[in-house]
C-alpha cells in the first residue's frame, strides 16, 4: 500500500518549474570554448608553445566568464524565490486539487477568523462546533467531512488514496486536505456575501506540515480550542458512535491506529500552538452540556463576550 499511495502521491504533486537558464553562461562560454579549443586548452596534448606562461594568461578570461555567468544564475534563482504567486488564477475546483504553492495567503486575518478544533478522535470536536455554529454563527468546516465528500465524488482522483489514509488512521498528504479547505472557506464566503468570515475549522490541524501550509497558503489562525479527553472515554464513544455511524474508521482497529497518529503525529501540533500561547484548552470527560458551557467561558475570557 505504501508504494500506491507514494506513486498516486508523486502524481498529485504539483510541478516545480526548472530553474530558467542564465544566457550569459550558455552563449558566452561557447564562443570562448571556440576560441580556445583552436589553442587546445581542451586538449589532453600538451599545449604546442613553448611558453608554459602564455598558456596560464590566456585561461583568465574562460574563469571570468563561468564566474559571472554563475554569479548571473545564482542572482536569477534568489529573485525567482521571492516572486509573488501568480495573479488572478482561477479558485481550482476540488478536481484540480491539490494546492498551488503560495507565500501569501488567500485570505488575511482581518477579514476572516479562523480557529482550529483539535482533540484526539472521539473527543466531541464536532459536537462542540454544533453548539458553537448554532448560537455563535460560526462556519464549521470539518477536515474529515470534506476529504469522506471527496472520496465520495465521482470522478476523484484521490478517492483511492483518502479511503486506504482514513480507514489506516493516517492523515492524507496535505495538499490535498487544504485546498479542500481553502474551496469550502471560498464557498462559504461567497455564500455569507460581505460578511466576516468566522470558520470552525474542526479536526484540522492534524499533523505540522498541515499547519504550516494553511497558515502560509490560506489563513493564519487566531486561536486553537483544544478538547482534552481520556482515551478510554474517546473509544468507549467512539464503538458507540461506530454501530450507526456506518464510517470505515469506527472500529477497534482503526480506532487503535488513530489514537496513535493522534499522539504521535498530531498532539506536537497542539504543543507548537501552545507555545504561541494560542490555545484554549477544555476538559471534555463531561457530557456535552457541560463541556459546551466550559467551552463559553474559556472563549468569553479570551475574547470578550462577542466572538
Ligand atoms: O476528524 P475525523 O475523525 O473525521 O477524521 C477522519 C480521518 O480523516 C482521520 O483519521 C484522517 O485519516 C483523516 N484526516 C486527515 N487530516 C485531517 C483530518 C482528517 O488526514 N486534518
Ligand atoms: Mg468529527
Amino acid at each position: 500500500m505504501a508504494s500506491r499511495m507514494s506513486v498516486s502521491w508523486r502524481l498529485a504533486a504539483r510541478t516545480i518549474a526548472a530553474p530558467a537558464r542564465c544566457s550569459t553562461s550558455a552563449s558566452a562560454p561557447r564562443a570562448v570554448l571556440r576560441q580556445q579549443s583552436q589553442r587546445r586548452l581542451y586538449s589532453s596534448e600538451p599545449p604546442r608553445s613553448s611558453s608554459g606562461g602564455s598558456s596560464k594568461i590566456k585561461f583568465w578570461p574562460f574563469l571570468g566568464v563561468i564566474a559571472l555567468g554563475t554569479a548571473g544564475y545564482v542572482a536569477l534563482v534568489n529573485r525567482r524565490k521571492d516572486m509573488p504567486p501568480a495573479v488572478g488564477a482561477p479558485t481550482p475546483a476540488a478536481g484540480q486539487l491539490p494546492a498551488p504553492a503560495k507565500s501569501t495567503p488567500t485570505f488575511s486575518p482581518d477579514d476572516v477568523t479562523v480557529i482550529f478544533v483539535l482533540g484526539g478522535p472521539g473527543a466531541g470536536k464536532g459536537t462542540q462546533c454544533a453548539n458553537l455554529v448554532s448560537k455563535h454563527g460560526f462556519t464549521h468546516l470539518s477536515a474529515g467531512d470534506l476529504l469522506r465528500a471527496e472520496q465520495e465524488r465521482p470522478g476523484s482522483q484521490f478517492g483511492d488514496l483518502i479511503r486506504d489514509y482514513i480507514k489506516n488512521g493516517l492523515i492524507v498528504p496535505m495538499e490535498v486536505t487544504v485546498q479542500l479547505l481553502e474551496n469550502a472557506m471560498t464557498d462559504a464566503l461567497a455564500k455569507g456575501g460581505s460578511s466576516k468570515g468566522r470558520f470552525l475549522i474542526d479536526g484540522f490541524p492534524r499533523k505540522m506540515d498541515q499547519a504550516h501550509k494553511f497558515e502560509e497558503a490560506v489563513c493564519p489562525a487566531k486561536l486553537v480550542l483544544f478538547y482534552d479527553c481520556p482515551e478510554d472515554v474517546m473509544e468507549k464513544r467512539l464503538l458507540e458512535r461506530g454501530k450507526t455511524s456506518g464510517r470505515s474508521d469506527d472500529n477497534a482497529e482503526s480506532i487503535r491506529k488513530r489514537f496513535r497518529t493522534f499522539i504521535e503525529t498530531s498532539m506536537p501540533v497542539v504543543d507548537y500552538y501552545e507555545k504561541e500561547g494560542k490555545v484554549i484548552k477544555v476538559d471534555a470527560t463531561a457530557a456535552p452540556d457541560k463541556v459546551f458551557a466550559n467551552t463559553e467561558k474559556r472563549l468569553t475570557e479570551r475574547l470578550g463576550t462577542k466572538y
